[in-house]
């Protein structure tokens, strides 16, 4: 998969994706990831990005013409399955759509900033918008982090334990159990029998019923009720 993400702070992308196992995925040529700095598209003297909102109001917003030439020059490189721009009034984003997406070769993410970007520019280009939560962040390079990673993390090949991400929280829309790891008694808490008995049917069983219990705990939402 190749994943293009445009921004005007590209620094803030390098860390996230260039560790653990983003950069596993990178190393394997199983992910590719440009980042791309919109700044040298800015207009005049001082590559202007953004500009004041028509009709007043505090904030920047993002400049067409800058976004446009960018773009523009990538979708001559590539056809993108989707063209992405991570906004908090986008749709939510879930490991259903993380799924679907990493199921798919090329991605364009654009990453707003100060009020967001000109709506002519969705219109024109995006095909698709995410919100990573109901809050707002100061752009949209945290979000696309977030994107990248967990798609990238469940591209066949990445996770060397083929069924490690099968069994997360969400994949079936359950939480995860309880995972307990040595010694088998810390501080007089033990780890539970079953765990260690060895019978990896009993183990499956404690498993589920203990993802269903801590579902209906903490998320009844997830079980629709
Ligand atoms: N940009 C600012 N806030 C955001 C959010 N919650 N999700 C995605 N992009 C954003």
């Amino acid at each position: 998969m190749h994943i293009d993400i445009i921004s005007t702070v590209p620094e803030l992308l390098d860390s996230p994706l260039s560790h653990s196992i983003m950069q596993r995925a990178r190393d394997k040529n199983l992910l590719s990831i440009a980042v791309h700095d919109l700044r040298p598209f800015g207009l005049g003297r001082h590559n202007s990005v953004d500009d004041y909102q028509f009709g007043g109001g505090a904030g920047m917003v993002m400049r067409c013409e800058p976004l446009a030439a960018l773009i523009d020059e990538l979708r001559e490189q590539r056809d993108y399955d989707e063209i992405i721009y991570l906004t908090p009034d986008g749709e939510r984003y879930t490991q259903r759509r993380a799924n679907r997406l990493s199921l798919l070769g090329n991605l364009l993410l654009i990453c707003g900033h100060y009020k967001g970007i000109d709506e002519r520019i969705r219109e024109e280009y995006v095909t698709l918008e995410i919100s990573i939560g109901d809050y707002v962040l100061s752009g949209g390079e945290l979000a696309a982090a977030v994107v990248v990673d967990s798609i990238g993390r469940i591209l066949p090949g990445v996770i060397g334990d083929e069924t490690s991400a099968l069994t997360d929280t969400f994949q079936d829309d359950l939480l995860a159990p309880p995972v307990y790891t040595r010694p088998a008694e810390w501080r007089g808490r033990e780890v539970p029998d079953v765990l260690r008995s060895g019978n990896t049917g009993a183990i499956e069983e404690w498993r589920e019923e203990q993802a269903l219990q801590r579902t209906q705990e903490r998320r009844p939402d997830l079980l629709g009720e």
